[in-house]
C-alpha cells in the first residue's frame, strides 16, 4: 500500500525552506500531498487560486509531489483524503512551541492523525514567508529564497500595488 504525507501550509509564498522539505519528504513518502490552507479571515498576498497555481507549476515534473487545497479542520481534510500522515518542517527552536501546540490540536482533534517533523536543511533556517514578504515589499531581491517563479510573481504583485 503506498503512504501519502499531506504537507499544509498557508505558503503566502512558497519558500525554498518549503521546497526542501517536500523533496526530502518524497524520499520517506511515496507521495507528498501539498495542501494549500484557504483562510477566508487571513488576508494572504497571493489568493488561494494563485498560490496553486504557482505550485502547479513548481512541480509540474514530479508524479510524487500532488498539489491540493483545503478549507476548514486540517483533520477533516485527512480523513476525506484517507491519510493520517502530516508533514512539517522545523527551522529553528523558536518553530517548536507553535509546531508542537498543532500538533497536539490535531491529535486532540483526530487520533489517528501522525504528525512527522523533518528538520529544514541549516541553509533555509533564515527563510520564512514573513520575512520574504518584507524583502520584497522594500525592494530587496528574495532570489535565494524562492523559486524563481515565486520571486517573478512576487514582484509582479507588490509592484502594482
Ligand atoms: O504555513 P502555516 O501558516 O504555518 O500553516 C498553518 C496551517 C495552515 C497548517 C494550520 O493553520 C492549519 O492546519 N489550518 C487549518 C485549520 C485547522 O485545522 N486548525 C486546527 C489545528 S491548529
Amino acid at each position: 500500500m503506498s503512504k501519502s504525507a499531506i504537507y499544509p501550509g498557508s505558503f503566502d509564498p512558497f519558500t525554498n525552506g518549503h521546497k526542501n522539505v517536500i523533496e526530502r519528504g518524497v524520499k520517506v513518502f511515496d507521495e507528498v500531498v501539498v495542501a494549500v490552507a484557504h483562510n477566508t479571515s487571513k488576508k494572504t498576498i497571493f489568493s488561494l487560486e494563485e498560490r496553486v497555481d504557482i505550485l502547479n507549476e513548481i512541480f509540474k515534473d514530479r508524479a510524487d509531489v500532488r498539489v491540493d487545497y483545503f478549507e476548514g479542520l486540517l483533520v477533516d481534510y485527512a480523513k476525506r483524503m484517507g491519510t493520517n500522515i502530516v508533514l512539517r518542517g522545523m527551522r529553528t527552536v523558536s518553530d517548536f512551541e507553535y509546531e508542537l501546540q498543532m500538533a497536539l490540536a490535531n491529535k486532540s482533534l483526530s487520533q489517528e492523525l501522525e504528525t512527522v517533523f523533518m528538520v529544514t536543511d541549516s541553509e533555509f533556517s533564515h527563510v520564512s514567508s514573513s520575512v520574504i514578504r518584507e524583502v520584497v515589499s522594500l525592494g530587496g531581491s528574495a532570489g535565494k529564497m524562492v523559486p524563481a517563479i515565486v520571486e517573478k510573481r512576487l514582484k509582479e504583485k507588490l509592484h502594482k500595488r
